[in-house]
This record gives C-alpha cells, structure tokens and sequence, in this order.
C-alpha cells in the first residue's frame, strides 16, 4: 500500500516536472521582453533629507499646497509649513478639535484615532488667508486663518459639509481656480453622498448615472474648465457583478447652474472613461486610476501637445497588474465633444445616443450664463452625463507596465521636457509603488514621430526601507534643488533625481543609463550631469533613444574587459534589450556599496565605487532585487512592459502567459496540496491555510482564497476571481510552505521551484 503510494507520487512528480518545464520555456518566450530595471538601489542616507512628522505618533501625511519654495502639508491636527530645499519645518498650524466634538464622535463609535482633526483640504486664498479644512472628529469644519510674520491667526469658521470628508481615509480631492474651491468628496457622516461641489453648485445626490462609489485622485485647472480623475463602479456595465472604470469628469468655472429648479445643480457635468488597456482581441484593460500627473505641454510624435500621465491598475483582488498610461487633453475634450452614452431603460443596454436627438444648445459645454439654458437641455444633462466613447491612450497602449505580485504602482509625478545633448526632450516619469519604491523610468522613443512605445526603466530606488506605500511625489525643480519628495502616511523625504557618477563609470556605461539627465562628459571623462539645466559647455556623449553610442572607446571592446576598477561588470553597449551577465563580482560590490558602509563616503573622495546593478537580464532569481536586499520580497515579479522594440505585448501574449502560469500553477497547486495534505497528517504543525495568511500580508484586500465577487469581469480574458487563486499558489506558495521552512530544503518543493522562474 505505501509503496504504491510512494511510486504513484514518484510518477507523477515527474510527470509534473516535464509539464512545468515545459510551461517555463513557453512562458519564457512570451515574457522575454520584460523590462528591467537597469539599476537598483538603496538610498544613500547623507543625499537624503527627511521630515519626520510626529515621532511618536501616525501623521497621515497629505501634500496639500505648494507655495514657491514651501510646501504645506496636512496631517492629524497640524499643518506643516516646510521649506522644499531642507525640508525643514518653517511654520506650522495647529488646530485640535474641540472636546465636546470629540465627545460626540466617541458616542458615534468611532476610536480615539479617528476623532481627531485631519487637514485634508488646503487653499491659499490670497498671499496671507489660508483656507483651511479639517475632518475635526468626523464634524468638518473649514477655516480662514490670517498668516503673519511667525504663526497662522484663526479668522473665521465655516461648515466644512461638502468640502471635506468625515472620514480622514476617505479618497478626496480640492482644487482652487479663479477664486473659488471645488471639491470631489463625500458628504454626510455615513460618506453615502458623493459629490463634485463648488458652492452652490453640486452634482445630483443619489444620483448613480453621475457618480457610483467614487474614489476621487486628482483635480486639474485648465482654462474653462476644472477636471477630475476617479475611479467609480461603472454604471454603464450591466454583465453580472460588477466592475470599476476609470473616469475623467469635467465642469466649466463660468457654470452658474441652471434656472429654478436647477439652480444649485451643476449645468456643465460630463464624464468619460478612461482606456488605459493592452489592445488585442479582447483588449486587457488596467482600469483603477490612481493617480495623475499634472498637465504637461510638450513635444510628443512630432508634435506639441498637452498630456497628462495617470497610473492605473487591476483590481486588488485579481491578478496583479499596474500601467502608466498617457491621454492628450485634446483627445479627453474630443470625447466629451462626441455622442453620449444613454440606456433606454433599466435592463437595456447601453447606446450610443443619436446625435440629432441631443437638444440645442448642446447640454454640457460651457455658456456665458448658463441661467438662461432651456428646461430642454438641463433635463438631458440630468441623465445623460456619461460620453460613449472611452478616451484612448495617448501611444494606444501603456507606456510602462508591471504585472505580477511584487508590488503595484501608487502614484506618479513628471519631471518634463528635460533636455538632453542633441536637443531632443523626454518626459522623466517617477512611480511610486506600495512596497515603498521610486521607480525611475521614460518612454525612449516619445521624441521620435511614429506612435511608438520604447520603456526605459532606468532606475529602482528602494525608498522607505519600511516598505511603507508611497502616497505621493513631486520633483522639485528649482534651479540648484533638484530633488524628488517622496511621501508616505509617515515620513517624507527628499531624494536627488540623479545619480550620474554613483552608477556609471565609463562611457558605454553612462550612455547605457538611458537617463536623460546624465551624459558622458569626454573633457573630463565623467558621467555628469547638465548644470543647471543645460549642455552648454564640453563635449557630451548621450543617446536616449539607443542607449548606444560608438563615441565611447570601449563600446568596441567587447564583453569581457573592464579597464580600472576590477569588481565593476562591464556590459556591452546595450542596445535596449540585451543580456549583460552580472557576475558575482557585480553582486558583491553592489551589496557592498549599496550598504553603504559610512566611511565609504570619505575614503572614495566623493567618487563612489560604482556598480551596475543587475542590468537587465542577469539571469538569476530575483536578481533585481536581491542584489540589494537579500529578502525576496519580489518573488515572481514581472517587470513586463511593451518594448517597441521588439513590439508591444499584445493581449494575446499576455493571454498565453496568463493561461500558461494559471495552467501550471493548477497543477502544482494540486499537486502541493497533496504533499501538503500527506506531510500534514504526519506533522500536523502547518496546516496548508497557512499560505492564505502569506498572501493577504501582501494583499491589503483580504480573502484572496475565497470566492470573489467578480466572476464575469467582461472584458478581457482575465477574469480576476477564478484566476488569482492558483496564481497565488505559485507564486507564494513556495517561500513559506511545508513547516514554514526554506523552500530550497524540502525535496518536495521542487516542482514549485521551478515554477517561480517563469517570472523573472
Ligand atoms: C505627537 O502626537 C501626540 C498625539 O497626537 C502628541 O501628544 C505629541 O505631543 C506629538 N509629538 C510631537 C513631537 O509633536
Ligand atoms: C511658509 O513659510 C514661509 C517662511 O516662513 C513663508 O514665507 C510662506 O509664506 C509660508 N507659506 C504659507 C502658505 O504659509
Ligand atoms: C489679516 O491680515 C491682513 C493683512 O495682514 C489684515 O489687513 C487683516 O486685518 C487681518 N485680518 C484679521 C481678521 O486679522
Ligand atoms: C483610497 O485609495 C487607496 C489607494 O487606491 C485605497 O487603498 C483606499 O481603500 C481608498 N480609500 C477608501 C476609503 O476607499
Ligand atoms: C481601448 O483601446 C484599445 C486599444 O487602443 C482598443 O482596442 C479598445 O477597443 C478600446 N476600448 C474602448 C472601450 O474604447
Ligand atoms: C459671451 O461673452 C463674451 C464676452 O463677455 C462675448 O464676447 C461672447 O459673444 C458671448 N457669447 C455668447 C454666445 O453670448
Ligand atoms: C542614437 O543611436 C542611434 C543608432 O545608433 C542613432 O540612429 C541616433 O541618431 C543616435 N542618437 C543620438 C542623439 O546620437
Ligand atoms: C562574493 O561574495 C561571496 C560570498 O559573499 C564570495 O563567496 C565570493 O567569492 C565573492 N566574489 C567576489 C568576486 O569577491
């Protein structure tokens, strides 16, 4: 009988064995375009400064305001004046609830920590009022405070209903234009009252065709009109369950509302999706915006343009996935210029609505006094706020893209139009991510005229060694301070936005970077970069597009040799995507340096030992981040994104490499599950639930083993809930599994083993 047992398990081992290696291969092929980051690092603490907050307490930081060369931050009861150079505090505002409202929220059945006041709302009034809102114990109230030389001087106070939430963590957004505030928020103790607010004027309340649990991310000023970026449950999306799309609203600044009965109603509310998606047959959509950039004006395929950049992802409960994705203000004005989407009645679909039928003048543009609007047109905008048309990618595809379970994108912010030696300019963009990484990354062919998509991710910085989320960003541009601010629910720091000379030290190097900040200085043979914003003087070696120039002397050389520092791998000119084997040698003084070990500073003069950390390609598991941080935190990751280069993922692609891991991953999921179940009933210590446990630390959303509600996602082949669960498995199952020990020791494991190769 045992022997059977024993024989039967042996058969199928093997049997499972040849199925994944087959399944590597395959998978292998289709991800072998994935981009890495060229370089991976850790801060190096004396190029950072940091602003601690409250040392002993949560702050829950929000970037409020920028003003010139301050920066006013909102946390629990204090908003922080601080100097964008030092990040030091200058000034700060204090503002405790009071003890009777604290009183009340504490009846209400909220914590201590919820019944306090969080600043969420900031606006600068003029040059010394401050317009201020806080949750003040779930009771917001909004202040004018008179700034003077030394302190802020409570003025007057205001009901904050409709203009801050009640809930510090609900997703909110503010934005001042032309003298008045406009809000995306939620009214209401219970939050069930969303809302687009600029007194008097509101959208419709309980109104789902205007906004369906919305959570707000941005709010942009641009000429007539104020924007806002959210992500809501679609209304327009009738399959069984449901779905969240992407959103762009908009509202006119000279809106008025309407007459009568309309008169504290917005006249000028229309909203679009937002289309960030790999096309294909069945496109592959990333559709929960997180956060965008501001509007950038600049040179994209030969033309001026004003875009702006968002970041999108799946849904937290299915597989894995973030992109950056680009749309063109004209394109989002287009939209809103085109048919409306409209449903005939509640269980038909929703059309196109025919564009001879929209009544005169057309609802939703912006009029000179929208009081005069016939009853017509106010009507129809009442229910037909939503545009048929989503608004397509700027590139029709993602510009950066990340799938699998190491970590999603949070936030991005732009550093635009940086010049490089020949003239030509990159938008740098900056991710930041929830295991409280800066990603550094550029499309290199946004100069070139074609609709092409080339993603240089050209550096990884691990930022906050507590792996806390990055909540926000903002480069810091002036003149002599470049610097990028990175900001989670606790700290903020202030990080350098290059590093020219820490990772390159001879030409092909520095040109391979791909940084459109650094460039090869031939007089003085260093890789530097422009100062202050220019390449004025010497000779200067760069080529963003190619990453490749036949200037540097060793380009010819080959692979093998390294000409002064002994430890430094060398990499061929690396023409995009190339192999560059990083060798032991590469490791060690990458670990080394990256420790930063404190008297490297003085000895090395200033020049730091340099390193190439894991350029893309070297071929070991986890080697990204590994080189750095021995824990194997991005177990899996697939830094895959489209490589115009060799072509964009198609969905297809992605499809096959989807099928394929859930395939694989069925079958050692089962497979493990039996060994589990066997060695289980010997050991009885771990049950195999364990890995439930695993999965959810690095999943805030919770029961990924259950059932989820989205069986029937539409579009696209994924259908999250059915899929996650043997992704999981794969992927996470081996770090932990059998009694908690290595992977590696346990013969069992092998299969799954191997199993986490296809990711890397
Ligand atoms: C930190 O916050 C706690 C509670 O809000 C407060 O009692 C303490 O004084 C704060 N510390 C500093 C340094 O502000
Ligand atoms: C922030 O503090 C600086 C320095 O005291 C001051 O010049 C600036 O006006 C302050 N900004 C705001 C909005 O309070
Ligand atoms: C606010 O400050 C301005 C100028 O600094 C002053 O004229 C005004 O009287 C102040 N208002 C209050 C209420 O203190
Ligand atoms: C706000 O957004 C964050 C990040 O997307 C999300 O994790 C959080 O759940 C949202 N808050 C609420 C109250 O929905
Ligand atoms: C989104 O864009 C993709 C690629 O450009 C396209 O295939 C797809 O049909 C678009 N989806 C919608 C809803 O417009
Ligand atoms: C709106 O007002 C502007 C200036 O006030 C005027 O030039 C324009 O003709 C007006 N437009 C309409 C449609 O009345
Ligand atoms: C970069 O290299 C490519 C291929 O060698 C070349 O076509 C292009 O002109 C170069 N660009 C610059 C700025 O030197
Ligand atoms: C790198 O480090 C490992 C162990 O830390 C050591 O065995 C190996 O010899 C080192 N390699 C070099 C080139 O120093």
């Amino acid at each position: 009988m045992v022997n059977f047992d024993q024989v039967w398990t042996r058969h199928l081992l093997l049997f499972v064995v040849i199925l994944i290696i087959y399944f590597v291969s395959e998978a292998r092929g289709a991800w072998q375009n994935s981009v890495k980051a060229k370089v991976v690092s850790k801060l190096q603490e004396h190029k950072v400064d940091k602003f601690p907050g409250n040392q002993t307490h949560s702050d829950h930081f929000k970037l409020l305001e920028r003003d010139g060369n301050y920066l006013l931050v909102g946390t629990k009861n204090i908003v922080y004046n601080i100097s964008l150079a030092t990040l030091q505090e200058k000034k700060r505002l204090e503002w405790f609830s009071s003890e009777d409202d604290i009183k009340v929220c504490r009846v209400k059945g909220k914590s201590e920590d919820e019944c306090q006041n969080y600043i969420r709302v900031l606006a600068l009034k003029s040059e010394s009022v401050l317009f201020v809102c806080g949750t003040n114990a779930y009771k917001p109230v909004c202040r004018d405070y008179n700034q003077t030389e030394n302190e802020y001087k409570y003025v007057e106070e205001h009901s904050g209903e409709g203009l801050c939430p009640y809930d510090p963590n609900h997703n909110s957004t503010a934005v001042f234009a032309d003298g008045d505030l406009y809000v995306a928020t939620v009214a209401q103790f219970s939050g069930a009252d969303p809302l687009i607010y600029r007194k008097p004027l509101r959208t419709e309340q309980f109104n789902l065709k205007h906004l369906n649990s919305p959570n707000f991310v941005s709010s942009l000023h641009h000429e007539d009109y104020v924007y806002f970026f959210f992500r809501e449950t679609a209304v327009e999306y009738i399959n069984c369950g449901k779905t969240v799309y992407s959103r762009v609203a908009r509202v006119c600044t000279k809106d008025k509302g309407g007459p009568h009965k309309y008169r504290n109603r917005w006249t000028s509310f229309l909203k679009a999706r937002l289309n960030c998606s790999v096309s294909g047959e069945f496109p592959f959509y990333f559709d929960e915006i997180q956060s965008t950039s501001d509007i950038i004006e600049g040179f994209y395929r030969g033309r001026k343009s004003k875009i702006i950049y968002g970041v999108f992802t799946t849904p937290v409960n299915s597989i894995s996935g973030s992109a950056v994705c680009a749309f063109r203000l004209d394109d989002i004005l287009e939209t809103f210029d085109g048919p409306f989407k409209w449903q005939e009645d509640i269980n038909s679909n929703w059309l196109p609505y025919q564009n001879s039928k929209v009544p005169e003048p057309r609802p939703g543009q912006c009029v000179n006094d929208s009081r005069t609007l016939p009853e017509m047109t106010l009507n129809f905008i009442k229910d037909h706020t939503l545009m048929d048309r989503a608004v397509p990618a700027y590139w029709s595809q993602p510009l950066i893209l990340h799938t699998g379970f190491g970590y999603r994108y949070t936030c991005i912010t732009v550093d635009p139009q940086i010049e490089t030696v020949d003239g030509s300019k990159y938008d740098v963009l900056f991710i930041g991510t929830d295991t409280g990484k800066v990603i550094k990354a550029i499309n290199a062919a946004s100069a070139s005229s074609d609709n092409k998509v080339v993603p240089v991710i050209i550096e990884e910085v691990i930022v906050f060694q507590n792996q806390a989320p990055v909540t926000s960003l903002l480069v810091n541009n002036f003149a002599f301070q470049l610097k990028l601010i990175v900001v989670s629910k606790d700290e903020i720091y202030s990080i350098p936005l290059h590093d020219c000379e820490r990772y390159a030290l001879t030409c092909s190097e520095c040109v391979a970077l791909q940084d459109p900040y650094c460039a090869w200085d031939e007089n003085r043979q260093r890789c530097t970069s422009a100062e202050p914003r220019g390449w004025l003087h010497g000779k200067f070696v760069q080529n963003i597009s190619h990453g490749w120039d036949d200037k540097c002397p060793e380009a010819e050389l080959g692979t093998e040799t390294t000409s002064t520092t002994t430890n430094a791998p060398t990499c061929p000119p690396c023409p995009l995507e190339c192999a560059c084997p990083s060798t032991e040698g590469a490791r060690n003084v990458t670990e080394h340096e990256l420790g930063q070990p404190p008297n490297s500073e003085g000895s090395s003069g200033g020049l730091y030992p340099h390193h190439q950390a894991s350029r893309h390609g070297g071929d070991k598991e986890g080697d990204t981040v590994s080189t750095v941080d021995s824990k194997p935190r991005d177990n899996g990751a697939m830094t895959g994104a489209a490589t115009g280069y060799v072509g964009m993922y198609s969905a297809e692609t992605l499809a096959i490499a989807v099928t394929t891991s859930i395939v694989t991953s069925l079958v050692v999921g089962f497979i493990s599950g039996y060994i589990f179940s066997r060695r289980c009933r010997n050991d009885d210590v771990d049950s195999p639930y364990d890995d439930g446990h695993y999965l959810e630390q690095h999943h805030r959303s919770g029961p990924l083993c259950q059932e989820t509600t989205h069986l029937n996602h539409g579009e696209g082949f994924l259908s999250p809930g059915t899929n996650n669960k043997p992704i999981n498995l794969v992927l996470n199952v081996p770090p932990r599994n059998g009694n908690g020990k290595n992977a590696n020791s346990s013969a069992d494991n092998k299969p799954a083993q191997k199993v986490k190769k296809i990711y890397l």
